[in-house]
């Protein structure tokens, strides 16, 4: 058989080939956005309403992605954003997506909704963020974090946009639930995608028994399948500034808020003594209509002082990755897209996709007339349809 990978020429191909190789209710977990589609749908397009303003004559020969985040070095400011279950739309998939950005030098955000242990991921590829969600209680909050600091985790990312269950009505039409319930309908999907079955959960099940949720929490939580368990959903909806603040105190390492759309919370986060935000709406994953974060990061990034400022959300191409850093982010994240190249063709999948848009990075900034990504800078963007910038 072909390599899958030759076709692979952006990050938009892996999509249609991981649909193709995934149950129906995993592929519409990881691609699903909640209920219009609006705020996916305007991550994409923020970035279309922005023009580049190329310089030409530069001698661009010795052009470099290199990027200075949270103080460290990385080959290439795109890291791989953090999303759950990984491991059951690829094979090993945290270790695969952290491995395969350790290699290419560039950040990866651990989710803490995932079905390996983190200690494990850490071994594996030292130097990967951990993001957690906060659990309901304070004890639980501390047993957790002083798990993290035992793992060896220097960057800490807490997720702050989901206060409540977002309405991700695809889920539910697709027959996904966390955990799955067992089904003749569930059974036919593994039957009628027998890559997934036998590489994916099969393989898993025989070399590693049956995934758990390993790490929203100090100790095991659910398992991936099952007919009866409830998965914990322990009530956020009371987590406030007050535990962030206790948070910071207790974590030694650097701290990243991630979910910041209002300049109101990047200024908090800053006074709290956060090291980062991530702009972002959660991949249109939380509250449809939620501002896009290229839009909502140029008042962010005056609220936050010098306080870096990353961001996630819709990040495809090259193109949105020096627009989003030219409008003032350190770095950007991308998630989807790195776990359908995981699905297609494991750890080499995701080293492809990262490579691809690296390259892409390079190039425009060749075609852009930089040579160091910190000549960026808003004179090389004009507002499109008017706006002024
Ligand atoms: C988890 O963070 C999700 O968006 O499904």
């Amino acid at each position: 058989m072909s390599d899958p990978l030759r076709r692979m020429l952006s990050l938009h191909d892996f999509e249609p080939a991981a649909r193709k190789r995934l149950p129906k209710p995993i592929y519409a977990y990881v691609s699903g956005a909640v209920e219009d589609g609006q705020s996916e749908r305007a991550n994409r397009d923020a970035y279309a309403e922005y023009e580049f303003r190329p310089k030409v004559l530069v001698d661009v020969s010795a052009r470099s992605t290199r990027c200075t985040v949270l103080g460290r070095e990385y080959a290439a400011p795109v890291g791989v954003a953090p999303m759950g279950i990984s491991a059951l739309s690829s094979y090993r998939g945290d270790v695969v997506l952290a491995r395969a950005a350790f290699e290419a030098g560039v950040p990866c955000i651990m989710s803490g909704s995932s079905l390996i242990r983190l200690e494990t991921v850490m071994d594996a590829a030292p130097g990967t963020w951990f993001q957690a969600y906060l659990p309901g209680d304070e004890a639980q909050i501390g047993a957790l974090i002083d798990r993290v600091a035992a793992a060896g985790v220097d960057t800490l990312v807490l997720t702050v946009d989901t206060p409540v269950a977002a309405n991700r009505e695809n889920n539910v039409r697709a027959g996904f639930s966390t955990p799955l319930r067992p089904s003749l309908g569930l059974a036919w999907q593994g039957l009628t995608h027998p890559r997934w079955l036998a590489g994916t959960f099969l393989r898993t099940l025989a070399r590693h028994g049956m995934p758990h949720f390993e790490n929203n929490y100090a100790t095991r939580g659910a398992p991936i399948l099952s007919a009866n368990v409830l998965r914990d959903f322990s009530d956020r909806g009371h987590l406030n500034w007050e535990h962030v603040a206790a948070i910071r105190r207790r974590w030694k390492g650097l701290m990243v808020l991630k979910g910041i759309l209002h300049p109101d919370d990047a200024r908090s986060a800053r006074t709290l003594g956060m090291d980062a935000v991530i702009v972002s709406n959660h991949g249109g994953r939380q509250l449809d209509g939620s501002m896009s974060p290229l839009h909502a990061l140029p008042a962010v990034l005056e609220a936050a002082g010098g306080m870096e400022v990353m961001l996630d959300s819709g990040v495809r191409r090259g193109t949105d990755v020096l627009k989003a850093m030219a409008l003032g982010a350190r770095c950007v994240f991308v998630g989807r897209p790195f776990n359908y190249a995981a699905t297609v063709a494991g750890q080499r999948g995701v080293a492809h996709a990262i490579a691809l848009i690296a390259e892409e990075v390079r190039r425009n900034m060749g075609l852009l007339g930089l040579v160091d990504l910190q000549e960026l800078d808003a004179g090389f963007l004009r507002r499109a349809r008017g706006g002024a910038t």
